[in-house]
């Protein structure tokens, strides 16, 4: 289970000893949350931070979330700024095949991500272009949201669709609650924010996450 700590809970005074300390405790990616308040209701950050933490920590693997309106056009910025993954919502783009196809062109990692609402339709047509599929376990916005159950059903059906070597990622309310039944359904990897950042003890809640 890759476990990817989002950002978006961590304490933004401190960011760096917090990424430094997730790290510390296990993390394997580093999550971070880019919100345009179109796409969602609410504004995080953009390539600048991505840039600064690239900087600060070269070799980790930092997996961006573009919850925007027109990812294409910002797309090489945050390559350039060190991403290692970039997934663009299937809903803001009308040609997915185009920029996952894209994304790749700079040699890091593409992903899709679908909205709870939204079907897998058309994923078998795309499925060679795609390294991770993201399920949204709840409506993208905010972190410390309640996980929907339903969310279950689609993270098999991914698995189906795209075989055992892809990354079926899920984010949205992970917690001790509800791993078991990830993992079950075929996810091999989670985002989580607060179930960690809330925590006095990140590895103890790590390592849960990891089935360790
Ligand atoms: C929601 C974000 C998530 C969020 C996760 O729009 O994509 O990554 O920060 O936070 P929790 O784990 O608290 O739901
Ligand atoms: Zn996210």
């Amino acid at each position: 289970m890759i476990v990817a700590p989002s950002i978006l809970s961590a304490d933004f005074n401190n960011l760096e000893q917090e990424v430094k300390k997730v790290l510390d405790a296990g993390a394997d990616w580093i999550h971070i949350d880019v919100m345009d308040g179109h796409f969602v209701p609410n504004i995080t950050m953009g390539p600048v931070v991505i840039k600064n933490l690239r900087k600060k920590f070269p070799n980790i693997f930092l997996d961006v979330h573009l919850m925007i309106e027109n990812p294409e056009r910002y797309i090489e910025e945050f390559v350039h700024a060190g991403a290692n993954h970039i997934g663009v919502h299937k809903e803001t783009c009308v040609h997915i095949d185009r920029v996952l196809s894209y994304i790749r062109s700079f040699g890091i990692m593409a992903g899709i991500t679908y909205n709870p609402a939204t079907s897998l339709c058309g994923l078998e047509y795309i499925k060679d272009k795609v390294d991770l599929a993201l399920i949204m376990s709840v409506n993208p916005g905010f972190s410390g949201q309640s996980f929907i159950p339903a969310m279950c059903d689609k993270i098999k059906q991914a698995r189906r669709i795209l075989g055992n070597d892809k990354i079926i990622q899920v984010d949205g309310g992970v917690s001790n609650e509800n791993i078991d039944l990830l993992r079950e359904s075929g996810a091999n990897s989670v985002v989580s924010g607060s179930y960690i950042f809330d925590a006095p003890d990140f590895s103890e809640r790590i390592r849960i996450l990891k089935g360790e």
